[in-house]
């Protein structure tokens, strides 16, 4: 990996005259000051240092409660999270918490769950539940993102043959359908009910464990926006628009 990324460096920047006769190997040119020193590639190395410095810049944290047939969180998920986070998933982390205005009680030691828009967002709520506690993020936003264009209760196979993820399909089924699934909606609504401050509506976006209503609402108008300019690092290419980086957005945080 070091070896590699020296590597490209020097392909970037030209090999310097002096590196052949060192007489250290290449991955450990930037080891040490005194080697760069030695090798000739102390300016090389210390932008691979500071390169590697980014990746301990914090993800930007945006969490969005919502409830599966709610329409304003299919909307938010369609038409900003979604294609946000296909730009710039290197710098944010999406937690999703399907449950919403749900409620729960528990009865003969299981939950039961009464939805706002009926007992459809109950399924559509514990198949998107199991999908996340499934699959990796990163295949299992995708799928919901299909289940939120589709039919969150009734979609679920069709969704999964579009994503080549049939072979999840009866694990996911039997989760949604099992005292499983039944158990890790209930976490979806303890960790709801946590809010602070409790939520008044769905869908609710919480950025780095914030909610006001200035995040809100640019998370509903720009979250690409809203993310990019969270983010303490240097922005990624995904943070700008036709090759310019975007004009500064109001700065929330
Ligand atoms: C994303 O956030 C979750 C929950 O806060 C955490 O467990 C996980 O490690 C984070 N992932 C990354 C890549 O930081
Ligand atoms: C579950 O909740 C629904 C809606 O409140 C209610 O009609 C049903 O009787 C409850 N079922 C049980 C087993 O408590």
């Amino acid at each position: 990996m070091l070896f590699r990324n020296v590597i490209s460096i020097l392909l970037i920047f030209g090999t310097p005259s002096l590196v052949l006769g060192c007489g250290f190997p290449p991955d450990l040119w930037c080891s040490s000051p005194e080697i760069s020193e030695k090798c000739g590639v102390e300016k090389q190395c210390s932008l691979w240092h500071s390169k590697q410095a980014l990746t301990d810049v914090p993800l930007v944290r945006y969490e969005l409660y919502y409830e599966s047939l709610c329409p304003g969180c299919k909307q938010l998920i369609l038409t900003q999270l979604y294609p946000a986070w296909l730009k710039v998933q290197s710098i944010v982390n999406v937690t999703l918490v399907p449950y919403g205005n749900a409620q729960e009680n528990k009865y003969g030691g299981k939950w039961n769950f009464t939805c706002q828009h009926g007992p459809a967002e109950c399924v559509g709520n514990l198949v998107e539940t199991c999908i996340l506690s499934i699959l990796p993020f990163d295949k299992a936003f995708p799928f919901i993102h299909c289940l939120e264009t589709y039919n969150p209760s009734t979609d679920g196979k069709y969704c999964a043959s579009l994503y080549n993820l049939l072979s999840y399909w009866p694990s996911i089924e039997e989760c949604s359908t099992g005292p499983n699934g039944n158990s890790l909606e209930h976490d979806m609504a303890v960790k709801t009910n946590a809010l602070n401050p409790p939520h008044q509506y769905v869908p609710w976006v919480v950025l780095n464990g914030v909610h006001n209503e200035e995040i809100q609402s640019q998370a509903e108008s720009d979250s690409l926006a809203l993310i990019c300019n969270a983010y303490q690092g240097v922005k990624p290419a995904g943070c700008t628009k036709t090759g310019f980086i975007r004009s500064p957005v109001k700065k929330i945080l």
